[in-house]
Protein backbone atom coordinates (compact mmCIF):
# COMPACT_ATOMS: atom_id res chain seq x y z
CA UNK A 1 0.00 0.00 0.00
CA UNK A 2 1.06 3.47 -0.87
CA UNK A 3 2.27 5.37 2.20
CA UNK A 4 0.25 8.59 2.88
CA UNK A 5 2.25 12.02 2.07
CA UNK A 6 3.31 14.20 5.46
CA UNK A 7 1.62 17.45 5.24
CA UNK A 8 4.11 20.37 6.16
CA UNK A 9 2.98 23.15 8.41
CA UNK A 10 5.56 26.18 8.24
CA UNK A 11 6.06 27.47 11.91
CA UNK A 12 7.86 31.36 11.38
CA UNK A 13 9.20 32.99 14.49
CA UNK A 14 9.14 36.61 14.36
CA UNK A 15 12.46 39.12 15.42
CA UNK A 16 13.69 38.84 18.43
CA UNK A 17 12.42 35.58 19.20
CA UNK A 18 16.07 33.81 18.49
CA UNK A 19 16.75 35.50 22.68
CA UNK A 20 14.51 33.91 24.26
CA UNK A 21 15.57 32.12 27.35
CA UNK A 22 17.62 35.48 28.08
CA UNK A 23 15.11 38.47 26.82
CA UNK A 24 12.38 39.46 29.56
CA UNK A 25 11.78 35.96 30.96
CA UNK A 26 9.14 37.62 33.29
CA UNK A 27 6.97 37.93 30.36
CA UNK A 28 8.49 35.28 27.77
CA UNK A 29 9.62 32.49 30.02
CA UNK A 30 12.70 30.85 30.53
CA UNK A 31 13.03 27.71 27.31
CA UNK A 32 15.00 28.96 24.77
CA UNK A 33 13.84 28.98 21.18
CA UNK A 34 15.91 25.61 20.86
CA UNK A 35 14.13 24.14 23.50
CA UNK A 36 10.79 25.16 22.00
CA UNK A 37 11.31 24.00 18.41
CA UNK A 38 11.99 20.48 19.54
CA UNK A 39 9.10 19.92 21.71
CA UNK A 40 7.19 21.13 18.37
CA UNK A 41 9.33 18.29 16.62
CA UNK A 42 8.28 15.71 18.88
CA UNK A 43 4.78 16.24 18.77
CA UNK A 44 4.63 16.68 14.86
CA UNK A 45 6.77 13.39 14.36
CA UNK A 46 4.13 11.83 16.27
CA UNK A 47 1.63 12.62 13.87
CA UNK A 48 3.35 12.13 10.78
CA UNK A 49 3.74 15.68 10.19
CA UNK A 50 6.46 17.92 8.71
CA UNK A 51 7.48 20.77 10.06
CA UNK A 52 10.13 23.48 8.89
CA UNK A 53 10.69 25.99 11.52
CA UNK A 54 12.57 29.47 10.85
CA UNK A 55 13.30 32.64 12.85
CA UNK A 56 13.91 35.97 11.15
CA UNK A 57 14.37 39.21 12.53
CA UNK A 58 13.86 40.17 9.01
CA UNK A 59 10.38 41.25 7.58
CA UNK A 60 11.04 41.30 3.71
CA UNK A 61 12.63 37.57 4.65
CA UNK A 62 9.04 36.76 6.34
CA UNK A 63 7.27 37.67 3.43
CA UNK A 64 9.57 35.94 1.23
CA UNK A 65 9.03 32.68 3.25
CA UNK A 66 4.97 32.92 3.52
CA UNK A 67 4.70 33.39 -0.41
CA UNK A 68 7.69 31.23 -1.77
CA UNK A 69 7.67 28.30 0.31
CA UNK A 70 5.37 25.14 -0.46
CA UNK A 71 3.38 24.36 2.88
CA UNK A 72 -0.57 23.27 4.02
CA UNK A 73 -0.54 25.60 7.42
CA UNK A 74 1.13 28.31 8.62
CA UNK A 75 1.73 29.03 12.55
CA UNK A 76 3.63 32.24 12.71
CA UNK A 77 4.43 34.76 15.57
CA UNK A 78 4.94 37.98 13.93
CA UNK A 79 6.45 39.21 17.23
CA UNK A 80 7.17 42.86 17.18
CA UNK A 81 5.88 43.00 13.36
CA UNK A 82 2.45 42.25 14.75
CA UNK A 83 1.81 45.07 15.53
CA UNK A 84 3.39 47.33 12.19
CA UNK A 85 3.59 44.90 9.19
CA UNK A 86 1.00 45.34 6.82
CA UNK A 87 3.58 43.80 4.40
CA UNK A 88 3.24 40.41 6.58
CA UNK A 89 -1.00 40.63 6.80
CA UNK A 90 -1.02 40.73 2.81
CA UNK A 91 1.25 38.00 2.67
CA UNK A 92 -0.88 36.17 4.83
CA UNK A 93 -4.03 37.04 2.92
CA UNK A 94 -2.20 36.81 -0.76
CA UNK A 95 -1.14 33.03 -0.26
CA UNK A 96 -4.87 31.87 1.06
CA UNK A 97 -3.51 28.99 3.81
CA UNK A 98 -5.02 28.29 7.01
CA UNK A 99 -3.08 30.52 9.52
CA UNK A 100 -2.63 30.42 13.38
CA UNK A 101 -0.99 33.92 15.04
CA UNK A 102 0.72 32.95 18.28
CA UNK A 103 2.48 34.28 20.85
CA UNK A 104 3.64 33.74 24.27
CA UNK A 105 2.70 36.84 26.18
CA UNK A 106 -1.10 37.47 26.12
CA UNK A 107 -0.14 41.20 24.38
CA UNK A 108 -3.94 42.14 25.11
CA UNK A 109 -2.86 42.51 29.06
CA UNK A 110 -0.01 44.55 28.24
CA UNK A 111 0.76 48.13 26.62
CA UNK A 112 -1.53 49.82 24.37
CA UNK A 113 0.94 49.72 21.51
CA UNK A 114 0.97 45.68 21.73
CA UNK A 115 -2.65 45.40 21.46
CA UNK A 116 -3.70 45.86 18.24
CA UNK A 117 -2.48 43.11 16.04
CA UNK A 118 -2.44 43.90 11.85
CA UNK A 119 -2.87 39.70 11.28
CA UNK A 120 -5.61 38.66 14.03
CA UNK A 121 -8.04 39.53 11.66
CA UNK A 122 -7.35 37.97 8.70
CA UNK A 123 -5.75 34.30 10.71
CA UNK A 124 -8.12 31.11 11.23
CA UNK A 125 -7.03 31.76 14.88
CA UNK A 126 -4.91 33.32 17.66
CA UNK A 127 -3.55 31.50 20.80
CA UNK A 128 -1.87 34.29 23.09
CA UNK A 129 -0.73 33.95 26.96
CA UNK A 130 0.41 30.23 27.44
CA UNK A 131 4.00 30.58 27.00
CA UNK A 132 5.71 27.75 24.99
CA UNK A 133 2.10 26.07 25.38
CA UNK A 134 0.93 29.07 23.04
CA UNK A 135 2.90 27.00 20.09
CA UNK A 136 2.15 23.11 21.15
CA UNK A 137 -1.84 24.25 21.12
CA UNK A 138 -1.56 26.15 17.49
CA UNK A 139 0.48 23.04 16.55
CA UNK A 140 -1.79 20.52 17.64
CA UNK A 141 -4.92 22.55 16.30
CA UNK A 142 -3.37 23.15 12.76
CA UNK A 143 -2.62 19.31 13.31
CA UNK A 144 -6.16 18.75 14.14
CA UNK A 145 -7.03 20.69 11.31
CA UNK A 146 -5.24 18.91 8.15
CA UNK A 147 -6.43 15.68 9.70
CA UNK A 148 -10.46 16.28 9.30
CA UNK A 149 -9.93 18.51 6.95
CA UNK A 150 -12.35 16.93 3.83
CA UNK A 151 -10.64 15.72 0.97
CA UNK A 152 -10.94 17.57 -2.66
C1 LIG B 1 5.27 38.55 21.23
C2 LIG B 1 4.53 39.83 21.69
C3 LIG B 1 5.00 41.02 20.89
O1 LIG B 1 4.33 42.19 21.32
C4 LIG B 1 6.50 41.24 21.09
O2 LIG B 1 6.96 42.30 20.28
C5 LIG B 1 7.29 40.01 20.85
C6 LIG B 1 6.77 38.71 21.29
C7 LIG B 1 4.90 37.33 22.11
O3 LIG B 1 5.17 36.22 21.68
O4 LIG B 1 4.37 37.49 23.21
O5 LIG B 1 8.43 40.07 20.39
O6 LIG B 1 4.86 38.25 19.91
Amino acid sequence: MKKKKSKKILIIHGPNLHLLGKRERNIYGKYSLKEINSGLLKIAKADNIELEIIQSNSEGEIVEKITKTAYSFLIINPAAYTHTSVAIRDAILGIKKPTIEVHLSNIHGREDFRKKSLISDVVMGVVAGFGKISYSLALQAAISFLKNKPKR
